[in-house]
C-alpha cells in the first residue's frame, strides 16, 4: 500500500513511522509511507497555503488550490486498478469517526492519500470535490490533522498481512471483536501483595476461555455499553450480561 501525506508540517512525521511494526513494514515494502510538503504546491509568494475566511470570521482557512494541485500531481502517476482502489482523506473535527471497521476498509485499498487540516479549516470545495472521506479521531480539537494522520497510518499499517507476527494477534484484538479486551497479566505471578487471578495459573484452558470472554463482558458494560451488539453475543454471554443486570431487553 502506498500512503501520501500532505501536511504544512512535514517535520511532524519525522520519528513516528521509524519504529516498531510501521518501520518494519516499510522496510519490508508492505507499506511506502510518503510525506510531502504542502507548501511545495503553491504558487503564492513564500508558499502560503492559508487565506482569510469569505464573509469574515476569526482565524484563517486553507486554501483549495495547493490541496488540488498536490493531490491531483499524486494521482496523476496511478494507473486505473490503483485509482479505483484509493481513498482521499481529509483531517478534521467535524469528520466522520474512525472505527476499527473504517480503518479496516481504508486497509483494503491500494492508496491513501491524506490531508492534514489546519488553522480554521479548508476551503468547502475541497470537502465537496476532492476528497472521498472526511475523518475526526475523536472529539476534541487538536491543533492540526498531523496527528490524526499518523493515527489513521499506524492503524491501518498494522493490519496490513505481514505487518504483525501472527494474525492470531489480530484476531484477538480488542474492538476487532466486538468487546473489550480481557484483563491480561504477565510474571511475576506476585508482585507486592497483587496477585494474578488464580484461574490464569491453573492451566485449564476451558476456565480460562469463560473467566477471559466474562472478563470482557464485564468490562464492555462497564466502559462502552455502545459496543454491545446483542445478536454477535452466544446465550451463555447473555445469560451472564443478565447475571450482571444488564437488560437484554433495553
Ligand atoms: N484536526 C483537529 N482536530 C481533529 C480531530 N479530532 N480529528 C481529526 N483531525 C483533527
Amino acid at each position: 500500500m502506498n500512503i501520501d501525506i500532505l501536511s504544512v508540517f512535514p517535520e511532524m512525521f519525522v520519528g513516528p513511522f521509524d519504529h516498531s511494526i510501521v518501520r518494519r513494514a516499510q522496510e519490508n515494502d508492505l507499506a511506502n509511507v510518503s510525506v510531502h510538503n504542502l507548501r511545495t504546491f503553491s504558487h503564492c509568494r513564500r508558499g502560503i497555503v492559508d487565506d482569510y475566511q469569505f464573509g469574515g470570521g476569526p482565524g484563517m482557512v486553507m486554501k483549495p488550490d495547493p490541496i488540488f494541485e498536490g493531490v491531483e500531481t499524486i494521482l496523476m502517476d496511478l494507473s486505473q486498478i490503483e485509482m479505483a482502489k484509493t481513498r482521499v482523506i481529509l483531517t478534521s473535527p467535524q469528520g466522520n469517526m474512525l472505527t476499527q471497521e473504517l480503518v479496516a476498509e481504508f486497509a483494503q485499498q491500494l492508496h491513501l492519500i491524506i490531508i492534514c487540516g489546519h488553522y480554521e479549516g479548508v476551503d468547502e470545495r475541497v470537502r465537496e470535490n476532492l476528497i472521498t472521506d472526511d475523518i475526526s479521531i475523536g472529539d476534541y480539537v487538536l491543533t492540526g490533522g498531523e496527528i490524526a494522520a499518523m493515527v489513521i497510518t499506524d492503524s491501518v499499517v498494522r493490519l496490513l498481512p505481514g505487518a504483525i507476527g501472527s494474525q492470531e494477534n489480530l484476531l484477538g484484538d480488542s474492538i476487532s471483536s466486538g468487546l473489550l479486551q480481557h484483563p491480561i497479566y504477565t510474571r511475576p505471578a506476585q508482585f507486592r501483595d497483587m496477585k494474578v487471578p488464580s484461574v490464569l495459573a491453573s492451566g485449564h484452558h476451558e476456565n480460562i476461555k469463560v473467566w477471559r470472554r466474562r472478563k470482557a463482558l464485564e468490562r464492555t458494560l462497564e466502559r462502552r455499553r455502545d459496543l454491545l451488539d446483542i445478536q454477535n453475543l452466544s446465550s451463555e454471554d447473555k445469560d451472564y450480561l443478565e447475571s450482571l443486570g444488564y437488560n437484554l431487553s433495553r
